[in-house]
């Protein structure tokens, strides 16, 4: 496995890289989550380049960059067992080169609500550096986590407006009580870890009322709040039922039946604390 930092290194490299091309785009700090990742484009590509680069222009203004955990050795490790072929780890001016206005990305209108309405301009940074990135790296195809499932359907709309590359979803990796895998876990405290098992335990009743039969979104609201409130309290910004594949939300009343994308993508985003922790679950809708 071979480290690349600038852009002349990855071209150098990707000129006699083995086709099919897959990307694994990363902030770094890999945990399974990223092997799992990296594992799927391993099974389809003929290489496969993981990207390790913390975006600032995806972060709030204020918010300290230069405090997310950088380990590169113990990443390309990581990387390397998980079958990757390629690490591009650039420097800001490798993404930005300073004199060149970087492309200005819309993220589209799925980029609006929840985490894009949670966190001013973090989509637009996304949109940015993934279009940077592909641009640079220029696969085949993408893997992104279900996890972050706005990010990923955000992405899905940016790669079909340029046509390609085709993005992969991956199911999300959860530790044995549940949670989540993310980078963000190392900030809970033990309590704090408690409490934050209520956002997995509420996807699971969403689905359970779902599969016992509820009918419209307010049920499934209600057995998720209802497990949500059991425990000690966290900060819970949003609980959202909508449609999988336009973000619509669905109101409380409305029959599941009518949803159009035949999907529903329930989210929760809840600060822990003081660490924002989101996840997500779909469930599968007969119309
Ligand atoms: O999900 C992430 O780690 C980041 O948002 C991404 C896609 C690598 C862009 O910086």
């Amino acid at each position: 496995m071979q480290i690349v930092r600038t852009r002349e290194e990855l071209a150098a490299a990707l000129r006699v890289a083995e086709r099919p091309i897959g990307l694994v785009p990363t902030m770094g700090a890999l945990h399974s989550g990223h092997a799992a990742l990296i594992a799927a484009a391993r099974a389809a590509s003929g290489t496969v380049v993981v990207s390790i680069y913390v975006n600032p222009r995806q972060f709030a203004s204020g918010t300290d960059v230069a405090a997310y955990p950088r380990d590169l050795d113990a990443d390309a490790a990581l990387a390397r067992t998980a079958g990757a072929d390629l690490i591009f780890a650039p420097d800001d001016a490798t993404i930005y080169p300073p004199g060149e206005t970087p492309p200005a990305i819309d993220p589209g209108p799925l980029a609006v609500r929840l985490e894009g309405a949670a966190r001013p301009g973090h989509f637009a940074g996304v949109a940015t550096v993934v279009t940077i990135l592909f641009d640079l790296v220029t696969p085949d195809a993408a893997w992104f986590g279900e996890k972050d499932a706005q990010q990923l359907r955000v992405v899905e709309a940016l790669a079909q407006r340029r046509g390609g590359p085709a993005i992969h979803r991956v199911p999300t990796v959860r530790d044995a009580d549940g949670l989540a895998l993310s980078s963000r876990n190392v900030r809970l405290t033990p309590s704090g870890r408690a409490t934050a098992l209520a956002i997995p335990r509420a996807l699971q009743a969403a689905t359970s009322a779902h599969a016992s039969g509820a009918t419209t979104a307010g049920e499934i609201r209600a057995a998720a709040l209802a497990e949500l409130r059991k425990g000690p309290a966290l900060n819970l910004d949003y609980l959202d039922i909508a449609e999988s594949a336009t973000l619509a939300p669905i109101a409380d009343e409305q029959p599941l039946a009518t949803a159009v994308s035949g999907e529903l993508l329930i989210t929760i985003a809840a600060v822990v604390d003081g660490v924002r922790l989101i996840d997500a679950c779909t469930l599968p809708v007969a119309n």
